[in-house]
């Protein structure tokens, strides 16, 4: 699919992965629905960048936790640009939850902002898209899915329900909407992490360094636009970290 003068809706694009993934369709001409939550003056000064660049932009704030809201966000963007032809699930929370000191809170945040809320937006986006004949889905997952950190338990198995809403979209949306999911590896580490934690991280890393946001707006350019022939496929993007162990 050559994606200039398409429509792009990529969550939490005010910022880190998400930032660079929309300044990356926004290079290839991609009219771009900016989402945020809180960082509102970066959400305001990516739409600003965006146009610059010659596309149309337009912010839209919404708590993707709240059902009602990613409904409410899929409706306004869809009003606002008529169309959205690539939805790139990728805002998200991470935090440690060790076992024994799981609260249903934490749970219910990591569950909801992960999982429920890519879930809603992509089915009334991914239906609409449907309706209008193509469409490309891209959820942002974790390469955490497949080989789970212990002291992050419901964040893993929030990706990797992310894993399986891929697989289950790409059948329930085909043929016209392609669905995959990008797996990150150590990308942008966590900013609380401390240098012996970074150390480690690198240490179990075959490259031996971390990747750039720019490694993921690729991946999603490839999924996108380099082949119409790739659905329900997970991408990993991790400088080998996986077959680390
Ligand atoms: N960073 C890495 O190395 C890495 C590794 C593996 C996987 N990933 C995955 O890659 C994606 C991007 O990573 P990142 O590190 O750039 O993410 P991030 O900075 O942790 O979060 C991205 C955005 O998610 C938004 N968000 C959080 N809770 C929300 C809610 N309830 N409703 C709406 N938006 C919400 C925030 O928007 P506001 O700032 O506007 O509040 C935030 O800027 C994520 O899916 C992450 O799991 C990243």
């Amino acid at each position: 699919m050559a994606v200039n003068e398409k429509v792009a809706l990529v969550t939490g694009s005010a910022r880190r992965i998400g930032r660079a993934v929309a300044d990356a369709l926004a290079a290839r001409g991609v009219h771009q629905a900016v989402h945020y939550r809180t960082s509102k003056a970066e959400a305001d000064e990516a739409v600003e960048a965006h146009r610059a660049q010659g596309v149309e932009a337009e912010v839209f704030r919404a708590d993707l936790s709240q059902v009602k809201e990613a409904e409410a966000l899929a409706s306004a963007v869809l009003e606002r640009f008529g169309r959205i032809d690539i939805l790139v699930n990728n805002a998200s929370v991470f935090f440690p939850s060790p076992l024994g000191e799981v609260t249903e809170l934490q749970w219910d945040v990591l569950m909801n902002t992960n999982l429920k809320g890519p879930f809603f937006l992509a089915q009334t986006v991914g239906l609409a898209m449907k309706a209008a004949g193509s469409g490309t889905i891209v959820n942002i997952g974790d390469w955490a899915a497949e080989r789970p950190y212990a002291g992050y338990l419901p964040y893993c198995i929030s990706k990797a329900g992310v894993v399986a809403m891929t697989k289950g979209l790409a059948k329930a949306l085909a043929p016209e909407v392609r669905v995959n999911c990008i797996n990150p590896g150590p990308v942008m580490l966590p900013e609380d992490l401390s240098e012996a934690e970074r150390r480690e991280v690198l240490a179990k890393t075959p490259l031996g360094r971390t990747g750039s946001p720019s490694d993921i707006a690729n991946a999603v350019i490839f999924v996108c636009e380099g082949t119409d022939f790739v659905t329900g496929a997970v991408l990993t993007i991790d400088g080998g970290r996986t077959v680390w162990g």
